[in-house]
């Protein structure tokens, strides 16, 4: 049973994760956590540099290994010195974990509506963002003779029915391309799809009396709201020996979202 369990390990691994220094209560900064009480030593990256530090400081104090750094995931140089700053630090790079994203600050503008410019501004950070880091990060990742890779796309592109939701297919389309492009190297890559998810953003985009909330209270199977340690179990099977097997797959987690009718 112990060997089952250690599959879920990853003691020496060295793991990215980006949007994980943001607002307090942060899908990134549960996953940062997971990866660093799962054996991994982290980089913690978001733009916000402080928050940033902030995460890395709570893992730094439950004793595990982690460096924070800011990151503006849009400009290459910026997302090379992240990779050169975990690489500095812990040797190389094993797992990327493609969280930061646009989403609670979006106008909620029409297709036909939107400027181009901020149809630009979105892309350029959910989708071109994560293709930035895996970039930069994949390099190491071959030195180190393979590699994970888990994009954090969203029950939003399910189906795609807002400028945030295209964003987020298109990251799928990414996922499946890398996938595909990757797998001889042994680089797994697959995506997590969370459905409504407590963060302090989620809370502020929908709060929880929210007509939103309480429509899909109605169809959703199970439960309509996961807290952001509900995702991480996911996530440690998608970037532990665990999940050696799997590639080019989106996990939902969300009790049910995308079967809603
Ligand atoms: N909360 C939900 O209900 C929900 C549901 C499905 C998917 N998601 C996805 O989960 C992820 C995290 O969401 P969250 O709820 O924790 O939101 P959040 O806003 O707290 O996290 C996003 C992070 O990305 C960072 N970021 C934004 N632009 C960046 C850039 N250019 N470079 C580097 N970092 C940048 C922000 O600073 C922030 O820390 C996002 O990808 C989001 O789309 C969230």
């Amino acid at each position: 049973m112990s060997f089952l369990l250690d599959q879920f390990r990853i003691p020496g691994k060295v793991a990215v994760v980006t949007g994980a220094g943001g607002r307090g209560n942060s899908i990134g900064r549960a996953y940062a956590l997971g990866l660093a009480s799962a054996g991994a030593s982290v980089v913690v990256a978001d733009l916000n540099a402080a928050g940033a530090q902030r995460v890395c400081d709570e893992i730094l104090s439950s004793g595990g290994k982690a460096i924070a750094v800011g990151v503006d995931i849009t400009q290459p140089d910026s997302v090379a010195n992240m990779a050169k700053a975990a690489a500095d630090a812990f040797g190389g790079v094993d797992i990327l974990v493609n969280n930061a994203a646009l989403m609670a600050e979006l106008a909620h503008a029409t297709a036909i509506d939107i400027p181009l410019e901020e149809w630009n501004r979105i892309m350029n950070v959910n989708l071109t963002g994560a293709l930035n880091c895996a970039k930069a990060i994949v390099p190491l990742m071959r030195q180190r003779g393979g590699g994970k890779i888990v994009n954090q796309v969203s029950g939003g592109a399910f189906p795609a029915i807002s400028i945030y939701g295209i964003s987020k297919l298109a990251l799928v389309g990414l996922t499946t391309t890398l996938a595909r492009q990757l797998g001889r190297e042994k680089i797994n890559v697959n995506a997590i799809a969370p459905g409504n998810t407590t963060s302090d953003a989620g809370r502020m985009l929908t709060p929880d009396e929210s007509p939103f909330i309480k429509f899909l209270e109605a169809s959703v199977a199970m439960r309509v709201r996961g807290a952001p340690d509900e995702l991480v179990g996911a996530l440690l099977l998608l970037c532990s020996p665990a999940g050696d097997w799997i590639t080019g797959q989106v996990l939902h987690v969300d009790g049910g979202w995308v079967l809603r009718p």
